[in-house]
């Protein structure tokens, strides 16, 4: 559905991503994740045309968009939520939603009724409220509803860059049962994420970014179980004397050290 080769990007003179691959395929939820200042906020606002790239090529359903404006990547279905949800207060849940749909002409009223009622249903709280101020709703409400107005665009692709960042642990749950739904729907879903434990137990695949680069990528469960190897292991003078093993805990002790301290 998404296929990034080669890709690079940077903000003046400095160069942050460099020669990223990554693929999402529709129904698979792809974890992205990294520390603070990795790249990950650049990479999904270079994917979302909204930073330049300066090399390398993005498809998505096989047809190159990198030169495209972000307005033209949302009509074919290319949709960033962006980190810090970026709603606004003052304005009401349904204004809000509207907004969602900036980039498709000639909606009439009906068919804008119809698509916010689609868009908020994986998000039953918000369809009785929309006449109230964004405001009034919690982090994760707000969270939901930066999705909802996301799905407002009809997309294929979604890029959701930190949804649980600021999230109470309670709520942060939520999130992650949401985007697990969502899946269902048969979306292809990028999760940008800090949170690497929750993503990676609700992803199918990860990549992990490391200073603008990936440097390591696999089935979700894999990375996971490394994490969860180094938890339990590193750091207590454990040691293992076969080759695989030996890799596996080499390969734990850099993923602890990018992760933390959502690991340790
Ligand atoms: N507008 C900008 N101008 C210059 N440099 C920037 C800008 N935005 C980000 N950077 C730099 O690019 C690098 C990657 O930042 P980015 O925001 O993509 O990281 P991130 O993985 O999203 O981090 P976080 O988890 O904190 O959101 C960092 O070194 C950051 O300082
Ligand atoms: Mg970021």
């Amino acid at each position: 559905m998404l296929s990034v080769r080669g890709l690079s990007a940077g903000y003046g003179s400095d160069t942050v991503l460099r020669n990223v691959d990554l693929d999402v395929g529709q129904g698979e939820i792809v974890a992205l994740i990294g520390a603070n200042g990795a790249g990950k906020s650049t990479l999904v606002k270079t994917l979302a045309g909204l930073i330049e790239a300066r090399g390398g090529s993005v498809e998505l359903e096989g047809q190159r968009i990198e030169a495209l404006s972000p307005r033209d990547r949302v009509l074919r279905g290319l949709c960033l939520v962006p980190e810090g949800r970026q709603t606004f207060g003052g304005l009401s849940i349904e204004t809000n939603l509207r907004l969602g749909a900036y980039a498709q002409s000639g909606l009439d009223e009906a068919a804008m009724q119809a698509l916010i009622e689609e868009a908020c249903t994986p998000f039953p709280i918000l369809l009785p409220r929309r006449r109230e101020p964004c405001a009034n709703l919690s982090g994760g409400q707000q969270q939901m509803l930066a999705i909802a107005r996301g799905l407002m665009s009809r997309p294929k692709v979604l890029l959701l860059d930190e949804p649980s960042l600021g999230l109470a642990p309670a709520l942060v749950a939520e999130i992650f049962r949401l985007v697990a739904a969502l899946r269902e729907k048969g979306f292809a879903i990028l999760l940008s994420e800090q949170n690497a434990k929750q993503s990676l137990a609700i992803a199918n695949r990860a990549y992990v970014i490391e200073n603008g680069s990936i440097t390591m990528s696999g089935q979700a469960a894999d990375i996971l179980a490394s994490a969860d190897i180094a938890e339990k292991y590193l750091g207590v003078g454990h040691s293992v004397g076969d080759p695989a093993s030996a890799r596996q805990l080499a390969m734990s002790a850099r993923l602890k050290a990018i992760l933390q301290p959502d690991i340790v």
